[in-house]
């Protein structure tokens, strides 16, 4: 049974604050942007981590709808893909009873801590940052403040419940060096309210779902041909998969994968069992290969995986009532800590003048 209210040991008057605070070491955080429909980069790389998680931690998930944002000021779809987001997760197996599943504008907490955050990020580091450069590149028009402080905000969203685990793919682990980085500051400027909080998969490695042309990653709002969404149809899958890049096949046996190939066994490895990844790579290495049959056992076992949760996600996401119930009582419990948070990280920079 995980529990919600964290008991604080903290005295107003006490100078000697440091010894006082206790970093927890059970906290789980972790949030998806609302820029488009889920992929099974998104599960592998996260939603997977947060269902087994749930259990054993005290876990906060949320939709991160201030970052989505920075590089997306239209707001027309933002509230369907909200809804989206939540039902596709509690599609795939997230109970809100177990965990704090919310919308992170609904944290009122998070503009302050970012603040305080913010006089700890450094101009030189933030432009160096590679999702800063990618994004001032796709968005040349719209290099806007928040996208620089996109990693503090980041790191508020994990910080504000000082969480120490993070579930994320590895395209996110420059974010959370950083957000190390600003929790170590405080703790050093200030007093030690902060633990360190770690990328985490439950295989030793981060993951990186590959897309189906050969380059580059699964991605909600790019490369959509090459992605495989949550929501997909069956015929869908079939097709995209029909399409991944390959090339006629070995011609020596136990030669060396070009990447592309590298990339469909990677998918193999994650959606089917062992001894098929194991069957197709014998195919391989004697060269009897035929990638249009290895194809069709990918599709089908995305299909097996995938169907079920568009299903079960169609209909959560008709349910608004109860998708708005999710949201509220995540908020709360959300809240809960974020307060008890911030009176520690007012407590320790001195900002307690009653
Ligand atoms: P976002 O919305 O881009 O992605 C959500 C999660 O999915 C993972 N992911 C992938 N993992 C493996 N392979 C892929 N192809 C792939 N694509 C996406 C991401 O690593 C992420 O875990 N900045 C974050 C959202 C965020 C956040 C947070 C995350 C905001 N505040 C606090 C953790 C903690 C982002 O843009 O994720």
């Amino acid at each position: 049974m995980v529990y919600y209210l964290r008991s604080i040991n903290y005295k107003m008057s006490d100078s000697n604050i440091k010894n006082e605070i206790s970093v927890p070491g059970n906290i789980v955080m972790s949030g998806i942007r609302p820029t488009g429909k889920l992929h099974l980069g998104n599960y592998f790389g996260a939603m997977q981590n947060y269902v087994k998680m749930q259990n054993e931690y005290q876990c906060y998930f949320m939709v991160a709808d201030l970052h989505s944002l920075t590089t997306h000021p239209d707001t027309s779809e933002l509230k369907d893909n909200i809804f989206r987001v939540l039902a596709e997760n509690i599609a795939c197996g997230l109970d809100p009873e177990k965990v704090a599943l919310y919308c992170q504008s609904h944290l009122y907490e998070t503009s302050e801590l970012y603040l305080y955050l913010n006089m700890l990020a450094y101009k030189g580091e933030l432009e160096k940052t590679a999702t800063f450069k990618d994004k001032a590149r796709l968005h040349p028009d719209n290099i806007n403040a928040g996208l620089l402080t996109y990693p503090v905000l980041m790191a508020t969203d994990i910080l504000i419940h000082r969480a120490s685990y993070v579930p994320v793919g590895k395209d996110q682990e420059q974010h959370l060096e950083m957000a190390r980085n600003f929790a170590n500051r405080f703790n050093t400027r200030y007093h030690n309210v902060f633990p360190q909080p770690k990328a985490f998969n439950f295989s030793s490695n981060l993951v990186k779902v590959p897309s189906l042309d050969g380059s580059g990653k699964m991605s909600k709002s790019e490369n959509q041909m090459a992605t495989v969404y949550l929501s997909d149809t069956d015929d869908e899958i079939r097709k995209k998969v029909k399409r991944a890049k390959s090339d006629q096949g070995p011609q020596t046996p136990n030669s060396e994968m070009p990447e592309e190939i590298k990339n469909l066994f990677l998918l193999l490895d994650l959606v089917s069992d062992k001894e098929t990844s194991q069957y197709f790579l014998e195919k391989f290495n004697d060269c009897s290969i035929r990638y249009g049959d290895l194809k069709n056992q990918l599709a089908d076992d995305m299909i097996k995986f995938i169907s079920p949760v568009r299903q079960r996600a169609e209909e959560l996401v008709n349910n608004e009532n109860y998708l708005k119930k999710v949201m509220k009582e995540g908020a709360e419990k959300a809240s809960a800590s974020a307060s008890a948070t911030l009176k520690l990280v007012r407590n320790a920079m001195g900002l307690n003048y009653f």
